[in-house]
């Protein structure tokens, strides 16, 4: 079957699991003989959208280039996973309605739960008035009201929460399922 490509748009906190969910749905999607690409907010910052800072303005040029890229790619059969921020949901929706096959990604994780992770050493940071205008300190973050997905990182595993994006995929008919390829199921 011939995969059409989809975007799988994961929003949520620094440190609520963004990162660690893209690369583990990548190596199942890929086990699956799928093509996939990550856009991480962290790497494009170093390339696509170097230069770009942290005010609003700034962060919706991050958004919309990082969908210019996954649209791209969703039309041409590659599963694109984008990880950022994306705190703004007007700038979130935008992207929705100029992406083939979106789905959103809520990785909520309580900012408690984020700022014990501290996976990058950015909330102590953020809280001694190091950075600025840090998304859940001193920057918003704006919840989205209607995620096709919600992964709730604090109480699920990693492999629940792609679980359950890998079954909003198949449920939308963006990606084919387990068991189809060769009868047996590709475990996660
Ligand atoms: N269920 C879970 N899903 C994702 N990450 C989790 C989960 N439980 C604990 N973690 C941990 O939380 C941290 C999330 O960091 P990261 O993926 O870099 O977040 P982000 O990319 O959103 O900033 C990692 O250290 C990861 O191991
Ligand atoms: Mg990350």
């Amino acid at each position: 079957m011939e995969t059409l490509g989809a975007t799988v748009w994961l929003t949520g906190l620094s440190g609520s699991g963004k990162t660690t969910i893209a690369h583990k749905l990548l190596k199942v999607l890929r086990a699956r003989g799928l093509k996939v690409e990550i856009l991480d907010g962290d790497v494009v910052r170093t390339n696509l959208s170097k230069g770009l800072g942290f005010s609003k303005e700034d962060r919706d040029t991050n958004i919309r280039r990082i969908g210019f890229v996954a649209d791209l790619l969703s039309r041409n059969g590659i599963v694109a996973i984008t990880a950022a921020i994306s705190p703004y949901r007007s700038v979130r929706g935008e992207v929705r309605e100029n992406t083939e096959r979106f789905i959103e990604v809520f990785v909520d994780a309580p900012l408690e739960v984020c700022e014990s992770r501290d996976v990058k050493g950015m909330y102590a940071k953020a809280r001694r008035g190091e950075i600025k205008g840090f998304t859940g300190i001193d920057d918003p973050y704006e919840v989205p009201a209607a995620a096709e997905v919600v992964c709730h990182t604090e109480r699920e595993t990693v492999d629940e929460s792609v679980e359950k994006i890998l079954a909003a995929l198949q449920a939308r008919g963006h990606i084919p399922s387990a068991y189809a390829a060769d009868g047996e199921r590709t475990v996660c």
